[in-house]
């Protein structure tokens, strides 16, 4: 396979790479092939959304969570982690402060939760937000897999987004990840669908660079969000956590660090290559690895950042994974680090706006 005709039959349009081609470009390891492959990437970015990023306000509302994922450092097995649960007044005012901020839209992520008073408290979290901004901030939720009559409730009371990782696409590999208690793909997957159904743009994600993952297993992914219909992808490379059975007698070294960053970059070109018009974000995940990790993350064709606007009392508690950047940075100032550091890679901030999806508005209109 030739790389340039290969990136220029990505760009004739959606879909357009063959399973082989994912594959080949996910395995491209020399510095020019990546060069070419992340200037492809941003071109198809620079087509569909231009030179912008949109960004969302994180609010990390809270670490107690009823899953037990092999990855993720704040599993329920992990006594280490103090557990916190923001009130909802809390939540409110960080969101208000991000309104103010001009962000456009929020993120409000937990562990997962299944309890009538937990939606209920999310409910009344987001009736208080639209009516206190006339509807005016964009919400995304990324609150884990909940029943349809919750995600109903939640989207009637003012949510228009949900994120839901899928972690990895392959089944298989899915199951080796998660405990067969509490956790199960088929349930995940299906919620993807019932969200659509109801409404929400849609976003869904992988986790890539993780042991014994091949790029036959990230092609596959890609395809994953094809076959869903994606409207936004969130997606990181893993991070080793200590205190979890899969980082536990991991050494993380410089090379390993590296290489999850190229990991990471290559998912999102390859991602934007085939899917075109729909929201990508380059996630913390690559800040930790670098400290311009999510700017190059927009030069390979991600458009959306989610600075974290919680309140630095409680960020240290919510760590997935260890060596989380601006843990004691007030979001004033991430604001203003941001701005330059994209100004200075010639990307312009879309302040006060939504920034949906533009995959989402192609498919409403093409339904009606
Ligand atoms: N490294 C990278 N990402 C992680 N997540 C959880 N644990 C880790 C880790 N150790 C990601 C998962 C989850 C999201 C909130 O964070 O993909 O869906």
């Amino acid at each position: 396979m030739e790389l340039i005709p290969l990136l220029e039959q990505a760009k004739t349009s959606r879909g357009a790479l063959s399973h082989a081609g994912l594959v080949f470009l996910l395995s491209l390891e020399r510095r020019e092939d990546l060069e070419a492959l992340f200037a492809a990437a941003y071109d198809v970015k620079c087509r569909f959304i231009g030179r912008n990023v949109s960004l969302r306000g994180l609010i990390e509302m809270g670490n107690i969570c009823s899953k037990d994922c092999y990855y993720c450092g704040i599993r329920r097995s992990n006594c280490k982690v103090s557990r916190f649960q923001l009130t909802p007044d809390d939540v409110v005012a960080m969101a208000m402060e991000a309104y103010h901020a001009r962000y456009g839209s929020i993120a409000i992520q937990s562990g997962e939760i299944e309890s009538d008073a937990h939606t209920a408290m999310i409910t009344e979290i987001l009736r208080k937000i639209s009516a206190a901004t006339n509807g005016g901030l964009g919400i995304t939720l990324s609150l884990g897999e909940q029943t349809e009559d919750v995600y109903r409730q939640w989207f009637e009371a003012g949510a228009h987004r949900y994120l839901l990782r899928i972690e990895e696409a392959n089944e298989a590999r899915y199951r080796a990840l998660h405990p067969a208690e509490g956790h199960d793909y088929h349930r995940r997957s299906a919620c993807l669908d019932t969200l659509r159904r109801i409404g929400y743009q849609v976003g869904s994600g992988v986790m890539c660079g993780l042991p014994g993952q091949t790029a036959d297993d990230l092609a596959n992914d890609i395809e994953f969000y094809l076959k869903k219909d994606l409207d936004m992808i969130g997606m990181g490379p893993w991070l080793p956590h200590p205190d979890t059975p899969l980082g536990r007698d991991f050494s993380d070294t410089e090379p390993f660090r590296r290489k999850q960053l190229i990991t990471g970059l290559k998912m999102i070109a390859v991602t934007r290559l085939y899917l075109h018009n729909v929201n990508i974000a380059a996630t913390t995940a690559l800040q930790t690895l670098a400290p311009d990790g999510r700017e190059r993350g927009i030069l390979a064709g991600a458009n959306v950042i989610m600075p974290n606007v919680t309140d630095t009392a409680y960020r240290s508690r919510y760590q997935l994974y260890t060596g989380k950047p601006d843990l004691d940075e007030n979001s004033e100032k991430i604001r203003d680090n941001l701005t330059n550091s994209l100004a200075a890679i010639g990307e312009n901030i879309l302040w006060a706006q939504r920034g949906d999806s533009p995959r989402f508005f192609q498919r409403q209109n093409s339904v009606s």
